[in-house]
């Protein structure tokens, strides 16, 4: 099944939003409350989803993983800064983990970002998340200090993930 790797378009975000939800309640089981997971999170997620593509922002960058049938993972990320991105979502669909998506997604973000004229970027990841952690880590993400932030309701111990190089991510993610 061939996999492309392309910029979203609002014809996704419906796509999107099925995708994230369903990634949050396979990833996050135990991490975040189930009433949270299973109540809420969908509406919140897809509100987000319904006004992303709306917001005036040309230095975002929203890519999705397109296979022939579906929407197998997407990555997005916006300015923080002058030359500082947040990668604020990267979700590979439950049954396609584990495939390479992560990475190449990872790798066309860092050089879509670098095109954009950003240097570095970072992340946040749920401190139980240790199968995300050990990604980031292997794609060379720097790991900062604890601290917790309310996800839904729910203070969560949080942790930040920085590459202070774009280009070591790029590297490190295979290229674009
Ligand atoms: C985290 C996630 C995006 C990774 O994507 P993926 O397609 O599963 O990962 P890939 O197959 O591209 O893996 C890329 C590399 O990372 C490594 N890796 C993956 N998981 C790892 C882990 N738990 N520990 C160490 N390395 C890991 C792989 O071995 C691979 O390296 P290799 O090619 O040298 O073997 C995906 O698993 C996911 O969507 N998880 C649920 C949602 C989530 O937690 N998102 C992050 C929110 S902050």
């Amino acid at each position: 099944m061939t996999t492309e790797i392309r910029p979203a378009t609002a014809a996704d975000a419906a796509a999107i939003a099925d995708l994230h939800q369903r990634s949050w309640r396979s990833a996050y089981r135990g991490l975040l409350p189930d009433s949270y997971l299973d109540g809420r999170a969908g509406d919140e997620l897809a509100a987000r989803w319904r006004t992303a593509f709306t917001k005036d922002e040309p230095r975002r960058v929203i890519l999705v993983a397109a296979a022939p049938d579906c929407i197998a993972g997407f990555v997005a990320a916006w300015p923080k800064g002058p030359d500082k991105a947040l990668i604020d979502n990267l979700h590979v669909a439950p049954g396609q983990r584990g495939g390479g998506l992560g990475r190449r997604l990872m790798g066309r973000a860092a050089a879509e970002l670098r095109r954009l004229g950003f240097r570095a970027a970072f992340l946040e990841v749920i401190e139980g998340n240790h199968d995300a952690r050990g990604f980031y880590r292997r794609l060379g993400g720097v790991e900062g200090e604890l601290f917790v932030e309310p996800i839904g309701d729910h203070p969560t111990r949080v942790i930040p993930i920085a590459w202070d190089d774009l280009a070591v991510l790029e590297a490190a993610a295979g290229g674009a």
